[in-house]
């Protein structure tokens, strides 16, 4: 049974970000949604704006800061009093590297910063965790209903063979860890959630553009791309996958 048709309530979370604000383009062209709610910290961004003048109803801009827990309870709410059920969420928010907080992947462990650390962590981990925390009641219902977060190959410990960027590596990894933890909970009381973790290959974003001259001739996605395969991926998302961390073009990666 697929999760995206057009009777699917779908919150993406970072919905301005480079990939984030290509799933809402995405879920929003097609049949893929009903409504889609726009989860972020600017939510009168020109690209938001201009869907809801497109769409209408359909899109539905909303104000978070995921680094405030009572922001998160305050989206949930507000959801909570217009749509008791979603049937997809995805965190499509991240932290990598932030100059006017001299926050950078470090190349040796002499870099490693208290700032840079939590910074990370407060993002790519503890954020997941509140939004689970505060949304997981709108996502159990009847129906099929996915939660997923957006995670990184570089999060993978069996798949770490060049060391470095400890903070993105370590909060991804711990946000890995959720994202089974909470899979396990689902199984036991909210038996139609399944929980994934998604690497979406590099994209062409803010959070990629310092080292995107590395990347291979005609390896770099295009936000849109990555968020096609994203969808892809959901959508063909078993029971049997819960919990699991998946590429974009669907292929598992080790913890
Ligand atoms: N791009 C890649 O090559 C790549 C590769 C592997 C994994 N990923 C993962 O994919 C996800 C999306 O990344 P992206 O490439 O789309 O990045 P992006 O364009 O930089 O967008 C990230 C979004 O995260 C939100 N965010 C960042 N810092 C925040 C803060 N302090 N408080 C609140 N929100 C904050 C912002 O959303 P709002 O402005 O909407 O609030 C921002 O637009 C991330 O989890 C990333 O780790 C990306």
């Amino acid at each position: 049974m697929k999760t995206l048709d057009d009777s699917a309530n779908v919150l993406v979370v970072g919905a301005s970000g480079g990939i984030g604000a290509a799933l809402v383009e995405r879920l929003l062209a097609g049949t893929s949604a009903r409504r889609v709610w726009a989860a972020t910290r600017t939510p009168d961004h020109p690209r938001l704006q201009a869907l809801r003048a497109t769409h209408g109803e359909r899109c539905a801009p909303l104000a978070v800061d995921i680094l405030d827990e009572h922001s998160i309870a305050t989206m949930a709410a507000t959801l909570r009093s217009d749509e008791p059920r979603l049937h997809l969420l995805i965190n499509a928010f991240g932290l990598l590297h932030d100059e006017a907080r001299e926050i950078w992947p470090e190349k040796r462990v002499e870099s490693i910063s208290v700032d840079g650390m939590l910074a990370n962590y407060r993002i790519n981990t503890l954020a997941p965790a509140l939004i689970a925390r505060e949304c997981l009641g709108l996502l159990n219902h009847s129906q099929r209903a996915v939660f997923a977060s957006l995670s990184a190959r570089v999060g993978s410990i069996g798949d770490n063979r060049l060391g470095g960027w400890y903070a993105y590596r370590t909060s991804k990894a711990a946000q890995n860890m959720l994202t089974r933890d909470l899979s396990i909970e689902c199984a036991r009381r909210a038996r139609r959630v399944i929980c994934l973790a998604l690497h979406p290959g590099t994209t062409g974003t803010g959070l990629s553009e310092p080292f995107q001259a590395r990347v291979p001739e005609g390896k770099l996605f295009s936000p849109d791309f990555a968020a096609g395969k994203l969808l892809e991926r959901i959508d063909a998302a078993t029971p049997a996958d819960s919990g699991g961390f998946f590429a974009w073009d669907g292929a598992p990666i080790p913890w």
